[in-house]
């Protein structure tokens, strides 16, 4: 088993700022929360957290994730983009391509982008988002991206109730992966995204996390809190927001808060 440790994941890193500290547990409570804690203490741009395991891990709308030890990627970064906090969806967007697309490089396997965050192989999770952020009077002051990637779990260690809608990239490869190559693939491929965002290049990375889309062109089905939408996704509007076409015709706009099915059934 390959360890998530700091000197192996910097070695031959080639980033400029993403990973330059790193700070790595065998267990913690969730790298945001220690992340989110030193960012609050100051700690600079780019100080990456990882762990083998942790015993209160988050994922969106107060979910658990929950890894089987030494499996994953389970990492944190601490970012200060010099952005409005009505812009940080674009992190979050940024981050999801640079998963997909690492995991495209070091896998070859056809990794995509379910909306908003979601990184799905053949129609299955394999890896979430979690953006969590500080502002101060309406600007970023720091931000938080939670990666978790399921990468060396066999499938018949998933629970049946989710093998279903989750797997991991072994199970799908049919071989073990390294975590660390693609741990750093994924610091590279975010770092090249948050050079362009810092330069203000929105258009271009919201072109290229459509590229990696599985969500727009698709049929789908969103579940809301008190009834399911089911049409056509078009596109994501500049503020990140889903559009969907409904059988009516009429456009509905869908924003990063409500879950999404792929499956036009569900
Ligand atoms: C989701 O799909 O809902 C997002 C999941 C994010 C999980 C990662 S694992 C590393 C980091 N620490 C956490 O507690 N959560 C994120």
């Amino acid at each position: 088993m390959d360890l998530m440790v700091s000197d192996e994941i910097k070695a031959g890193l080639g980033t400029e700022v993403l990973g330059r500290v790193i700070i790595s547990y065998a267990q913690t409570s969730s790298t945001n929360d220690i992340a989110i804690d030193l960012a609050a203490n100051g700690m600079q741009e780019g100080t990456l957290v990882v762990a083998e395991e942790q015993t209160s891990g988050r994922g969106r709308r107060e979910r658990r994730w929950i890894s089987p030890v030494g499996t994953s990627i389970l990492a944190s970064l601490i970012l200060r983009p010099p952005i409005a906090a009505h812009e940080a969806h674009v992190v979050t967007l940024i981050s999801a391509a640079a998963v997909a697309q690492a995991i495209r490089s070091v896998t070859q396997l056809p990794a995509l982008i379910k909306w908003p965050n979601d990184v799905i192989v053949n129609d299955r999770k394999v890896s979430g988002v979690l953006t969590e952020m500080r502002t101060e009077a309406g600007r970023v002051s720091f931000l938080v991206v939670g990666i978790g990637v399921t990468v060396n779990i066999p499938r018949d260690r998933f629970p049946a109730e989710i093998t279903e809608v989750a797997t991991s990239l072994s199970a799908e490869l049919g071989r073990d992966v390294s975590r660390i190559a693609l741990l750093q693939e994924i610091l590279r491929q975010l770092e090249h995204r948050y050079v362009k965002l810092k330069e203000r290049e929105d258009d271009t990375l919201i072109a290229e996390w459509k590229n990696l889309s599985a969500t727009i062109g698709r049929q789908v089905s969103i579940s809301l809190p008190r009834r399911i939408v089911r049409g056509h996704a078009i596109d994501i509007d500049e503020a990140g927001a889903l559009l969907i076409r409904v059988n009516t015709g009429q456009v509905q706009r869908i924003t990063a808060d409500e879950t999404i099915s792929l499956r036009a059934d569900l």
